[in-house]
């Protein structure tokens, strides 16, 4: 792994106090941990066929994703009061490529746990989840306060103020490329690409509107991933526990969510939660900022139909 990780493009990350060192590989920025995780996946994932991806660039909302489709695949066998949700960080409960590639072989010979959650690009999928039929869900967010979301969560991990990391430089860097996962734009246009080629495969589903509407887009996701609500259900008011359980609100006052952290050293899980709130980037960008962004997007996305 040393050897493939010497060769590669290094960018050490100013902003953050030189603390974080990124690696480019196959068109995309990551850490090493992360990079050589996703490397492993790439040389040792068997995907199952009844394995459920839910991908994203971070913080775009894969901590909702999660818990919604955890929570979805888990309701015959937990109730409200039994869900590991209200006991675990999300991302203990559902194992992330990268990182966790041993639980999910366990969970491939042991359980029918059908979850695996991912940052790497589509095109640095595993070959084996390429080549399979397996459901992917992509979680896409507003470009502007993904920026300051990421800027707070890696600030905040690394302990520094906002003296300390100045947001015009994490922006600078976005707006390179440069960030873990990044290029942002690229990371969605290989999703979206997938998704025009295997619509049936992969669904899009946007933060914003998971916010404005979470009990259809939560049906959605329920149907695409196999797991559909019946009638009984929805009159039983299940769909509303679930939105409920897995609400900002409810997760981010949960005693393990305010205080806990999943080993010692590792990110603090209250950092997975911080606002969520739509257009928190009005705090932090200026006019030419936005509008640097915004042609950069627009440009990079054009023709998807995509708006961010
Ligand atoms: P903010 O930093 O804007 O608050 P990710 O899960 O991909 O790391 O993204 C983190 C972002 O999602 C953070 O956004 C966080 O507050 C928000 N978030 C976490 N849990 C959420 C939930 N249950 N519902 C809505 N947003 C959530």
């Amino acid at each position: 792994m040393e050897e493939i990780l010497k060769i590669l493009p290094q960018h050490t990350c100013s902003w953050l106090k030189d603390k974080v060192t990124l690696y480019k590989y196959q068109d995309f920025w990551a850490v090493k941990q992360l990079l050589e995780g996703g490397i492993l996946a790439q040389q040792t994932f068997r995907a199952a066929p009844s394995d459920i991806f839910l991908c994203s660039f971070p913080k775009t909302g894969t901590t909702w994703v999660k818990s919604l489709a955890f929570a979805i695949v888990t309701r015959e066998k937990y109730d409200e009061s039994t869900n590991p949700l209200l006991t675990s960080l999300v991302h203990e409960c559902v194992p992330f490529l990268e990182r966790d590639i041993e639980k999910i072989d366990d969970n491939h010979k042991n359980s029918n746990f059908p979850l695996v959650a991912t940052h790497l690009p589509y095109a640095s999928l595993p070959e084996s989840v390429l080549a399979s039929n397996c459901k992917i869900v992509y979680i896409y967010r507003n470009t502007k306060d993904v920026i300051v979301s990421l800027y707070h969560f890696l600030r905040e991990a690394l302990k520094l103020s906002m003296e300390d990391a100045p947001f015009e430089d994490a922006f600078d860097e976005f707006c390179q490329g440069i960030c873990s996962s990044g290029p942002y734009w690229d990371h969605i246009l290989g999703y979206w690409k997938a998704s025009l080629e295997r619509p049936e495969r992969i669904l899009f589903l946007k933060y914003e509107d998971l916010k404005r509407d979470p009990a259809s887009n939560a049906k959605r996701l329920a149907e695409f991933i196999g797991y559909p609500f019946s009638l009984d259900e929805e009159k039983a008011g299940v769909v509303d526990n679930i939105i409920n359980m897995c609400s900002f609100e409810n997760l981010s006052n949960l005693e393990v969510n305010k205080t806990g952290t999943r080993k010692p050293g590792a990110i603090e899980n209250r950092l997975y939660f911080r606002k969520a709130k739509d257009g928190d980037w009005k705090n932090y960008f200026t006019d030419e900022m936005k509008e640097k962004i915004d042609k950069l997007m627009d440009e990079k996305l054009s023709g998807t139909g995509l708006v961010l």
